[in-house]
């Protein structure tokens, strides 16, 4: 699993290269295994393959979203919030269940936020998404995560990426060094 972890890096450049289905359906397996408070389960995951609808959500906020114009697939996620006062965090458990699997297929992805972000200074990119998709609105867009074959490899994380000093152990900032 760690493997899985050190390897994870954002992808923002795809190959032309599309996704065979049953990776997709792994993928759509993961987030639906992901946990949520309560059990409530108020995700919700709209699959875009689409290049038109594709090129539509890399214009849905200013800056940060360009990738998914060039990705063969994007998933949005977004919760239900009249079903879970936490549906941002049941959201994001599913975002990253979404990107640890693909990194396991093989595949790159990359976090598009779109909770509290604006398509321009009077539409928010979830306003912009709803109508572009009909999303009816007891659902909110917290993520999309833009999802392809890697153009390139990064480099992949290794042990002088882990801020150890983050960590406490019994009272906030007794030293502990691992
Ligand atoms: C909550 C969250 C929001 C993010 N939003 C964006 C985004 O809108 N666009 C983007 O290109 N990357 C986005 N990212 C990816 C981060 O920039 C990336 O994870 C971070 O720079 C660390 O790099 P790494 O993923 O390669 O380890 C987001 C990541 C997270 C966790």
């Amino acid at each position: 699993m760690l493997e899985i972890f050190y390897n994870r890096r954002s992808t923002r450049k795809f190959l032309n290269q599309s996704i065979e289905e049953d990776k997709i359906k792994k993928l759509l397996t993961a987030a639906l295994l992901s946990p949520s408070s309560k059990g409530l389960r108020p995700w919700e995951f709209i699959i875009v393959d689409d290049p038109l609808k594709l090129e539509k959500l890399a214009i849905c906020k200013p800056h940060g979203a360009s990738l998914l114009k060039h990705a063969p697939l994007a998933i949005i996620i977004a919760g239900d919030k009249s079903k879970s006062d936490v549906w941002v965090e049941d959201c994001s458990v599913a975002s990253v269940f979404i990107q640890l699997e693909a990194e396991a297929l093989g595949l790159g992805s990359c976090w598009v936020q779109i909770n509290r972000r604006y398509y321009n200074d009077d539409i928010t990119s979830n306003e912009y998404i709803h109508d572009q998709f009909n999303i009816p609105e007891r659902l909110e867009v917290l993520s999309i995560i833009g999802i392809g074959y890697k153009a390139a490899e990064r480099q992949r994380l290794s042990d002088c990426d882990l801020l150890w000093d983050k960590i406490s152990i019994n009272n906030y900032k007794d030293p502990k060094i691992f």
